[in-house]
């Protein structure tokens, strides 16, 4: 089975990867909520490309069974001990919250670790309700309780250390995590409209994976997933389906 390979289809079916291969899956599937796919943008501006463009403005219907086929062919490739992370969002339909929480019904047969909120300070304004500063990561295992998880490279230092109460100054990072968004003045800022953050990624890959490691991503984007993996010498395998994120993918991946 080939890796370090990001193919160009949908990850419907994901024939390429054997059952049972993968350490971690860890993506931000698309959220339904008519973002441009498939264009870029440089200093504000949209650049429109002549690709297939993915339509994110779905039949609700269509959308949900997207991701369950999705979520059904990552469950077939994940290994026994391997784990599953999905960030994804509140929606907004006529001024009223959809959450997410229905994507917990496609994952009955594995286990349900952390809702991880990762907080932010960035976002539209509003004056109707209190401003949306949040986003989920959900963390579900194949195996109750045999499953990889590397707390000691994950820590943080602790605020308060009490040399008193505690062994050392680090401590859990806890179930909230607060991660600047990837601005525009940011280095690893591509014209991805909806890149997520290399330091987000990094604590889902640090914790669930050890160093060989298989990573996947079905929704690959800009790279972002890839270009962690290799940073701490994983491997990667990701799918996506419009060619100018592969491009920019290895063109990021390359100057690593
Ligand atoms: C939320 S974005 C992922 C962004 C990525 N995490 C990053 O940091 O750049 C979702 C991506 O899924 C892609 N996509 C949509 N449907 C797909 C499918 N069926 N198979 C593979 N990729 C798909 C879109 O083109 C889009 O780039």
């Amino acid at each position: 089975m080939e890796t370090n390979i990001i193919y160009n289809k949908s990850s419907k079916i994901m024939s390429e990867i054997e059952d049972k291969s993968v350490d971690l899956v860890v993506t931000s599937p698309p959220y339904n909520i008519n973002i441009n796919y498939g264009n870029t943008t440089k200093k504000g501006k949209t650049i429109k490309t002549k690709s297939k463009k993915y339509k994110d403005n779905l039949e609700e219907k269509e959308y949900r069974n997207l991701l369950k086929n999705v979520f059904d062919e990552c469950k077939r490739v994940v290994k026994e001990d391997g784990s599953i992370w999905i960030n994804i969002k509140n929606r907004y339909k006529n001024g009223v919250i959809v959450s997410p929480f229905w994507i917990e019904e496609y994952f009955e047969d594995m286990y349900l670790k952390n809702i991880i909120i990762w907080n932010f300070d960035w976002g539209g304004s509003t004056n109707k309700r209190f401003a949306p500063r949040y986003e989920y990561v959900y963390w579900f295992t194949k195996h109750k309780s045999n499953y990889k998880f590397n707390l000691d490279d994950v820590k943080v230092p602790a605020l308060n250390y009490r040399p008193d109460r505690y062994k050392n100054q680090l401590k859990n990072p806890s179930d909230v995590w607060r991660i600047p968004m990837v601005s525009g003045n940011y280095l690893e800022r591509t014209g991805h409209p909806a890149q997520y953050p290399e330091k987000l990624i990094e604590r889902v890959i640090l914790a669930g994976t050890n160093k060989g490691d298989i990573v996947l991503d079905p929704f690959m984007g800009s790279g972002t997933t890839a270009v962690v993996a290799k940073k701490n010498k994983r491997n990667y395998i990701g799918y996506e389906i419009e060619n100018e994120y592969i491009e920019m993918a290895n063109s990021r991946l390359k100057n690593i």
